[in-house]
């Protein structure tokens, strides 16, 4: 970041929104911004001390260091001297959110879109601002910084003459989106889909959908809620707004205000999309990989119309939107093998969209689609179920080689059908964890076979990645 934010509080100012006292000499500047890492303090910003893996208050000396002007903290801590300004709260999660909602109502002329979903949150927010960048100053979340200290640090930097803010909100238990929405206090809410991401803690599909349903409730009458027409539980959430409504999808038989509608996919799996509405229609190509992308899409191009964004400008600024490293990263390797590297993380929607795109991806002559999955973490008590359905639909998909990685990978290879009837020829092959895929695939792979890597972070896969993109193949 480098644009000033349009707030930058004094430290008494700090103090006073946060409901804190000045531990130390007060010195009556404005702070240059704020952060929750000591690595990255910029001269004269407020650091803020969070416990997360580690305590921050082990890092407020070093954020000193650095050059910080202050330290929101809940103690001083040891080493820290007392010629050091410190702002003392109970709670500096609690606090960051209060001065992330005090920043947030100074933007008084901007308007706020909130983004969740269960999966599409990074990429609906990428595709809507730029959609309305064509026509507005748009801030949003960098990366998927999307919880109770990435909302509020977003609030807080937004720049002077912010006339969008696109605010993701990330979702992982109860209460999670109606937290967020009280700071973001969003005009726009935008829910990309209903699905089975963190079930474990949601409660499943029909759990996901409520705490989702917490960013629709926070409108007020004169806002926007934008839900995907196509989804089950886009009925769910509408009886649950009193804002006005629009839809985009893809079934013209729903009736969705935006009728978007995937025209082709090109080589590198890119998708041109057709969008039909009362604005206009016509077509425009993503840089965005997969199909899936045409929804959120969609739900882009009806946040924009509605802000009154001409509507070539939406599809022009759709085509701008960027994907993010590890989410349906696709690379090819100077051996020729197509590595699709979707190891960011992984649910059962996202799951089935990435097999689908490696499905539709074109091979040469001879070439293989590989699918090396992991686990779906966080499923909860689904996760038999909805893993054997991986397998099942990777084989109905006609992929030519499934490698199963882990234990999860073992739920997922229950659900191939056995025999060898049309369809059911995929090779199934199991590595005990991340690295053994190497030695599972090596020597088997042919120039011009296509890899998809997919499972949750915490498998590991990124490193199949890399590895399948220096690896020498030779016919
Ligand atoms: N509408 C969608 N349906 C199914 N999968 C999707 C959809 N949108 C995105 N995905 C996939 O979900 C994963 C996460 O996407 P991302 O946009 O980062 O979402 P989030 O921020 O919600 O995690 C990626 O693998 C992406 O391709
Ligand atoms: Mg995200």
């Amino acid at each position: 970041m480098t644009t000033a934010a349009a707030w930058l509080p004094t430290v008494v100012e700090i103090a006073l929104t946060a409901g804190g006292a000045l531990d130390g000499p007060d010195p009556d500047i404005a702070v240059t911004g704020f952060t929750i890492d000591s690595r990255t303090v910029a001269r004269g910003e407020c650091f803020v001390a969070l416990r997360d893996q580690r305590d921050g208050h082990e890092f407020v000396a070093d954020a000193f260091a650095r050059g910080a002007l202050t330290a929101l903290v809940s103690y001083r801590p040891a080493g820290v001297r007392a010629d050091l300004p410190l702002i003392v709260v109970d709670d500096p999660l609690t606090a960051l959110g209060d001065l992330g909602a005090a920043a947030r109502d100074r933007l008084t002329d901007a308007q706020v879109v909130g983004v969740t979903g269960s999966a599409g949150k990074t990429s609906a927010k990428e595709l809507i601002a730029a959609a309305m960048a064509r026509r507005y100053h748009v801030h949003a979340n960098e990366k998927s910084f999307n919880n109770e200290f990435g909302v509020p640090l977003t609030l807080l930097a937004a720049p002077a003459g912010t006339e969008v803010m696109v605010v993701e909100m990330g979702e992982r238990k109860v209460g999670d989106i109606a937290y967020l929405s009280r700071i973001a206090r969003p005009h726009v809410g935008v829910v990309t889909n209903v699905g089975l991401a963190h079930a474990e803690f949601l409660g499943g599909a029909a759990g996901a959908a409520r705490v989702l349903a917490e960013l629709v409730e926070s409108l007020p009458p004169s806002g926007l809620a934008v839900l995907d027409a196509d989804d089950a539980y886009t009925k769910e959430l509408r009886a649950r707004t009193v804002a006005s409504v629009l839809t985009a999808g893809t079934r013209s038989d729903r009736r969705p205000d935006i009728l978007v509608s995937m025209v082709t996919v090109d080589d590198g799996l890119r998708p041109t999309l057709r969008i039909e509405c009362d604005w206009g229609s016509g077509e425009t190509q993503l840089a965005l990989l997969g199909e899936h992308q045409v929804h959120n899409a969609g739900l882009a191009a009806a946040v924009a119309l509605a802000a009154e964004v001409p509507f070539v400008d939406v599809l022009a600024g759709l085509a701008e939107a960027r994907g993010a490293p590890w989410r349906m990263q696709l690379d090819r390797s100077a051996s020729g093998l197509v590595v699709v590297n979707d190891a960011y993380n992984a649910s059962p929607e996202p799951m089935a969209a990435a097999l689908q795109a490696l499905a539709r991806l074109r091979v040469p002559g001879g070439a293989r689609r590989i699918a090396v999955l992991g686990e779906m973490r966080e499923l909860g008590a689904a996760a038999p179920e909805e893993h054997a359905r991986v397998g099942l639909r990777a084989a109905q998909l006609g992929i030519d080689v499934l490698v199963t990685v882990g234990e999860g990978g073992r739920m997922i290879a229950a659900g191939v059908p056995q025999g060898d009837g049309p369809g059911l020829g995929m090779e199934v092959l199991a590595a005990g964890d991340a690295d053994m895929v190497v030695g599972v695939l090596e020597g088997r792979l042919r120039p011009g076979d296509a890899v998809l890597v997919k499972a949750s972070r915490s498998v590991g896969l990124e490193r199949v990645a890399v590895w399948l993109l220096e690896l020498e193949v030779t016919e």
